[in-house]
């Protein structure tokens, strides 16, 4: 598939022009921290573009057509059927985008939560969708110009500052990102 036939089904599948300008900035995003860091700037863009396709499914499609696929949810995804738009989002990228590469696919199911012992697509895909210049929170930048050359050191910070985002207002840490904070020592 060409990138001009990709993004024109990207968008048709999301069919709101606020979410495809996210998902076109996150995958530009992840390119770029895929080219200053080593990685496949290929693989990069195409987990960008595809990380999202099932973000803007309403609660219950979300755990529909998760149940009917037989992927796992969790108490905290019970009482947060959002998060489950990233398991989802992947096996879509694969039933309808025919994408086959497990580090693309893995890369957008852990978008969301992270997990521990994340691979360097994983982290990049993470990060391009936190830190993604429509973001829009204080330590955004200055995050941004540590992913450029220690995916690493931002990965803890970013978890960090999402720890301390969502303490202080008073939500649930997902058992997922626990696990990952914990094993990058944030
Ligand atoms: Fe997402
Ligand atoms: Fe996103």
């Amino acid at each position: 598939m060409t990138h001009t036939e990709l993004s024109r089904r990207v968008r048709a599948h999301i069919s709101q022009a606020h979410r495809y300008a996210h998902v076109v900035r996150t995958a530009r995003f992840a390119e770029m921290l895929a080219y200053h860091n080593g990685a496949s700037t290929t693989q990069a863009r195409l987990a960008g573009m595809l990380h999202d396709l099932a973000r803007l499914y309403p609660a219950t499609r979300l755990l529909e057509e998760c149940e009917r696929r037989g992927i796992p949810i969790d108490a905290f995804a019970r009482e947060n059927p959002i998060v489950l738009h990233a398991p989802l989002g992947a096996e879509i990228a694969r039933e309808q985008f025919g994408v086959i590469d497990p580090a693309v696919l893995s890369a957008i199911r852990k978008h969301t939560l992270g997990d521990a012992g994340m691979s360097r697509l994983d982290t990049i895909l993470y990060l391009a969708d936190a830190l993604e210049p429509g973001r829009d929170y204080a330590d955004r930048a200055a995050l941004a110009n540590i992913a450029q050359h220690d995916l690493n050191a931002a990965l803890r910070a970013t978890l960090a500052s999402t720890r301390d985002a969502m303490l202080s207002r008073g939500r649930r840490i997902a058992p997922q990102t626990l696990a990952a904070l914990a094993f990058y020592n944030a």
